[in-house]
């Protein structure tokens, strides 16, 4: 029996028995298998190509998006609809790979604090989004949402626009020259509200 054992070499015994040698080979067989799964992703068209419709955003969105992100609307909202007959009914059609692929960094999420909104474009005027920002209660007198007043006041930092479009284009967004050239003039003067309600109008038509 011991004998036999031996023979065997790489013998459950000695893996069980070190635990060492166990995570090296925990680590080896869980980067194998993630592998498998996820470098196929990087080379299929439902995950690299733009959806049809889907476009890079105009530099207002894009300051618009910005402001989403420096104040937290991620917190409470995402940008994700699972294909699960609840969501769809409520938010409309399922999320897929190739709406995002100009999202840098994506806004998805499982935090719902406040109702998902990646489908939200189109759903109510400026003037809705401009009051509810403003003051959320204004329109829903329950809700928790924070007032955004400042929003309305403060300028978009249309300088930082070109850089910002450069070093997108660098991940592979297909802005060109020109677009990079004109993104500072493009906002200039308009208040961040402005620019937040562009983000907004603009999400997830392509599906809609
Ligand atoms: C503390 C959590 C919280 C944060 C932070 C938050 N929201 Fe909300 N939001 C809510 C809740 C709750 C609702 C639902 C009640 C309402 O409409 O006000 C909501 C509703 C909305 C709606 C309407 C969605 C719909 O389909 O009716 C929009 C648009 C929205 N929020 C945008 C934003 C943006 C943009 C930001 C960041 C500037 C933000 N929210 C930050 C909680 C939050």
């Amino acid at each position: 029996m011991s004998d036999n054992k031996q023979s065997q070499g790489f013998s459950h015994e000695k893996i069980e028995t070190n635990s060492l040698l166990m995570v090296v080979l925990i680590v080896l067989v869980i980067a194998i298998g993630g592998l498998i799964e996820i470098v196929p992703l990087f080379f299929q068209k439902s995950t690299t190509q733009p959806l049809e419709g889907v476009k890079p955003y105009t530099a207002l969105q894009l300051a618009g998006r910005d402001i989403y992100v420096r104040e937290g609307c991620y917190n409470c909202h995402s940008q994700m609809i699972r294909p699960f007959r609840s969501e769809t009914l409520r938010y409309g059609h399922y999320s897929v790979a190739g709406e995002f692929v100009y999202d840098h960094p994506f806004q998805w999420g499982s935090k719902r604090t406040g109702p998902d909104l990646q489908r939200v474009g189109g759903k109510y005027s400026d003037e809705w989004h401009r009051v509810h920002l403003v003051n959320p209660r204004d329109l829903v007198p329950e809700s928790n949402m924070p007032a955004y007043p400042w929003l309305e006041k403060d300028l978009v930092d249309a300088n930082a626009l070109p850089a910002h479009l450069k070093a997108l284009r660098v991940t592979g967004v297909p802005y060109t020259d020109e677009e990079i050239a004109q993104s500072a003039d493009a906002v200039r003067g308009k208040t961040e509200l402005e620019a937040l309600i562009a983000y907004l109008q603009n999400m997830g038509r392509a599906l809609k």
